[in-house]
């Protein structure tokens, strides 16, 4: 059957597999054998002719390279020569071993464990294929991909993502562990901004406390003290009493934090309705006062009444600075201002100005110049407490015997910062 011609086309040394594939698919002549024969060396696919004994009949390069057999070597052996020992494919746990018994189905297997002949396993993706051959019985086709780089490939993606998901999780709880060390910063600031009132309260208290101790014990020891030095005694009683009721009331209008009372305010009218208090005892001290506000001025969110505290403090401390240069004449200018979503309150003096050291104190609870009885050294601290609740601002601007300007700063609506 075989012509020169012919012979030239078919390989040197056709195998089973031309022949079978041959014959299966109704060919006849020896060129068709070869060109099946050629296909089956070149497939990138590791494929194997298996009969239904399980008994290996013919391989290609692929194959070869897979296994790590040569094709004598398994030729005439059982496919059992390529299974895996029991326990061997330890990282291959869930892969079916290769087996005969895998080759009674068509179909495809993803996960096959198969040992090669260096005593690795590799896992492979395993199609079967019964073809009817004209031989005896019925032939396998078994068809082999190596998928342990894909697999490798994949627990490794697998690990990756784990670790990026603990990575996540680490992040989300050290990002809680962070929250939660701020807060309880926010909080000693809290406790020592108060450690430090309670001890200016408890200086400030006692002075007066001692005050009255002593005329009290005086009295005590003159039961038969004349009227005058009784009334006298008495007196700086009451006045010490007075003193402390009024750090008291100063300290219930601190503590109480009011964000009741909150409206949409017009700062121009808090400020007219701070300067009535004030306006007297201006004139009456040859202090002017000079408005420059800007008309329909933004409104701000806040409380009044506390905004009327800042302002009346503000005023009065910029009265004593003037008063306390013996000029007998002054000038207060009061300015207001829209600047974007912010006004901004301005209050400049000619006063005595402040030097650089009462700059830095100012706003320190208890810090005052004043004379004894005059100041208590309270109203900054109050205003600043009562403006940074609001988010705003106060700064301010001073030059010793130039005079001083405080800058308050507020947003239209503090709950949207
Ligand atoms: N406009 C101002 N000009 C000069 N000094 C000022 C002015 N405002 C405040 N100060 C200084 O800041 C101190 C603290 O002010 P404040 O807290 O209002 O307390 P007090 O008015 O009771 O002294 C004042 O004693 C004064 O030395
Ligand atoms: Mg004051």
């Amino acid at each position: 059957m075989r012509t020169a011609k012919r012979r030239s086309i078919a390989p040197a040394n056709p195998t089973r597999f031309g022949a079978e594939m041959a014959a299966c698919l109704g060919a006849v002549t020896s060129s068709e054998s070869g060109k099946y024969q050629a296909l089956f060396d070149q497939a990138s696919d590791a494929i194997l002719l298996v009969d239904g004994e399980g008994k290996v009949e013919d391989l290609n390069h692929a194959a070869e390279e897979l296994t790590g057999f040569l094709k004598s070597e398994l030729v005439g052996q059982s496919v059992q020569k390529l299974r895996p020992l029991p326990g061997q494919a330890m990282s291959l746990q869930r892969a079916r071993p290769m087996g005969s018994e895998l080759l009674r189905a068509p179909g495809t297997v993803e996960d096959v464990a198969l040992l090669r002949k260096d005593g690795y396993p590799r896992l492979v993706e395993a199609s079967v294929r019964h073809v009817q051959a004209q031989s005896d019985g019925p032939t396998v086709l078994l068809l082999l991909r190596d998928v342990s780089e894909k697999k490798r490939l994949e627990r490794e993606l697998l690990t990756k993502h784990s670790e990026l998901l603990n990575a996540y999780l680490q992040l989300e709880k050290k990002s809680a562990e962070m929250q939660a060390l701020q807060e309880t910063l926010v909080q000693a600031g809290k406790m020592t901004a108060l450690g430090e009132l309670a001890t200016g309260i408890a200086h400030e208290l006692n002075q007066p406390l001692q005050v009255i101790r002593g005329f009290a014990q005086e009295l005590q020891a003159l039961p038969d003290a004349d009227s005058a030095t009784r009334a006298g005694h008495l007196k700086e009683i009451v006045t010490g009493v007075d003193k402390m009721r009024s750090i008291i009331d100063y300290l219930r209008g601190h503590v109480r934090k009011s964000v009741e009372g909150q409206d949409w305010v017009d700062v121009n009218q808090v400020l007219d309705e701070s300067f009535k208090m004030l306006e007297r005892q201006l004139q009456a001290r040859g202090i002017q006062l000079q408005r420059h506000y800007q008309p329909s001025l933004t409104r701000v969110f806040a409380n009044p009444v506390q905004l009327e505290q800042v302002f009346i403090n503000l005023g009065t401390n910029a009265r004593d600075a003037i008063e306390s240069t013996g000029r007998g004449s002054g000038k207060i200018e009061v300015e207001t201002q829209s600047v974007g979503d912010f006004v901004e309150i301005r209050f400049r003096d000619d006063g005595c100005g402040m030097p650089e050291k009462t700059r830095q104190k100012a706003f320190n609870p208890f810090f005052t110049t004043k004379e004894v009885g005059k100041g208590m050294g309270l109203g900054l601290s109050l205003s600043y407490g009562i403006i940074t609740r609001l988010q705003g601002s106060i700064l301010v601007e001073s030059e010793l015997g130039k005079g001083t300007c405080f800058t308050v700063r507020l947003p239209r609506d503090y709950r949207e910062l």
